[in-house]
């Protein structure tokens, strides 16, 4: 953000409006920075029949909120978007909408599905399939890494966790891209609403045909689980299949793009990590922060409660930012400096505590082997076009990454060999 930018004054905001993300016209920054020191508990006001909702930004607060699932709830949705709503329609049967002991029982299950054990054939795929894409690019100098690369690795991984067929990956990559992010404003809610029924009817279809003949997916693993001894409905599975597709797809890719996009401007740190100086997993919990896909996640009130002298009553929704708390330099060191090296990283990317994302393993994985084969097949890359961003309240990043590679003959011949 140039000097020059302005920082909006703390009420010129409007948090629930996509475009206060997209046009980048302001000093967001400096808005979160003002939040944290000033208005720690900030209301944004209702708008044009919208309600209005409470803002935390400091990362202490955040962790606290995302802790305390006793007198906040994630029943009545997780997102603004559900959130304004007044509720999620998945309640309590998707994990992520799902509280108390029936969250702890399917979070057992999805936890046991995404075991180190069925995921080591995945990693293993991952790794694999990245090598040869991120090969393929350097060789043939540039490529549009959000489509070619991108969006490719994310959604091939969950699909061969969930045994989706190769030729429907492409339909399931446009409806989960319609979903949830919105690319252009000629995406609206109407056609993020009907891609993600699509989603949900799809996997009805697959739902009944794994019922006839069961494989070793995680689809076929989920049909045949049980809690307190009834096992999960259609219904159940169908939609823990979307959330696992939707979480696993869009924030994965968001981040390795903003990973390529800020390596890019950032030589000093592509050096560094091209060099070995700083370890792969350290390198990737940075990006993580740094990105931040998912810029909030949110709770409503369950019993009233009090948080910086204001009474907090039943039914209020509260947001959580890690698009503020992922800079809080109460607890980051240089917050506004991308350093690879970073350590310790007590970032928030996949949020804290009871809902504290199952996928978390998955993404490190596939953000790990990104980098692993950029370091081993090209000495430098750049940006060659302006990247488009996505149009959201609730995930940042861009749509569009057109890159240019220079390869490094001694890695890729080593691979050769
Ligand atoms: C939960 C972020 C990748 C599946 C979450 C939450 C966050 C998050 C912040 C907590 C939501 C809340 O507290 O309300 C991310 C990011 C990812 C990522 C930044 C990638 C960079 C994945 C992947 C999968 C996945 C790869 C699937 C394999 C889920 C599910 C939950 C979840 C099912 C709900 C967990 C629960 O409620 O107990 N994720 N996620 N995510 N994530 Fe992820």
């Amino acid at each position: 953000m140039s000097a020059s930018t302005p920082v909006p004054a703390l009420d010129a905001v409007d948090l629930g409006d996509p475009a206060t993300f997209a046009d980048h016209a302001l000093d967001l920054d400096g808005y979160w920075r003002g939040l944290r020191d000033h208005a720690p508990l900030h209301w944004n006001p209702p708008v044009d029949g919208r309600r209005g909702f409470w803002v935390l930004s400091r990362h202490e607060d955040i962790i606290a909120t995302y802790r305390d699932n006793v007198n906040f709830t994630s029943e009545r949705g997780n997102v603004l978007v559900t959130l304004l709503e007044g509720g999620d329609a998945a309640a309590g049967r998707m994990l992520a909408v799902t509280d108390g002991h029936r969250h702890h029982e399917l979070r057992k299950i999805l936890q046991r599905v995404l075991s180190p054990r069925v995921l080591d054939e995945v990693a293993r795929t991952v790794r694999v399939n990245t090598r040869l894409w991120i090969r393929e690019a350097v060789e043939a100098g540039t490529c549009e890494f959000a489509e070619e690369i991108a969006s490719r690795i994310p959604m091939t991984t969950i699909s061969s966790l969930l045994g989706v067929p190769e030729e429907d990956r492409d339909y399931l990559l446009s409806l989960t891209k319609a979903a949830l992010s919105a690319e252009g404003e000629d995406v609206d809610a109407v056609d993020s609403e009907m891609a993600r029924n699509e989603i949900l009817m799809y996997f009805m279809d697959i739902v009944e045909e794994r019922r006839e003949s069961p494989g070793e997916d995680v689809i076929s693993m989920l049909i045949a689980s049980s809690i307190d001894g009834v096992p999960l409905s259609d219904e159940d599975v169908v939609l823990n299949c979307y959330s696992l597709i939707i979480g696993g797809d869009e924030t994965s890719r968001l981040t390795m793009i903003d990973c390529l996009h800020t390596l890019a401007t950032r030589p000093d740190e592509w050096r560094r990590f091209k060099h070995g100086e700083v370890a792969v997993g350290t390198a990737v919990d940075e990006v993580l922060r740094w990105a931040s896909p998912t810029m909030h996640f949110g709770r409503s009130v369950e019993r009233e409660t009090e948080l910086h002298g204001v009474r907090l009553r039943p039914g209020e929704i509260v947001t959580l930012w890690h698009a503020s708390g992922n800079r809080d330099e109460r607890v980051f060191d240089r917050p506004g400096v991308f350093d690879l090296g970073r350590a310790p990283n007590r970032h928030m990317a996949f949020g804290y505590g009871p809902h504290f994302c199952v996928g978390s393993y998955l993404a490190k994985v596939e953000i790990a082997e990104l980098l692993n084969a950029l370091r081993d097949f090209t000495t430098g890359f750049e940006q060659t076009e302006e990247a488009r961003r996505i149009r959201s309240n609730f995930l940042t990043g861009f749509s569009t990454m057109p890159v240019r590679f220079t390869p490094d003959p001694s890695g890729l011949k080593a691979a050769d060999a």
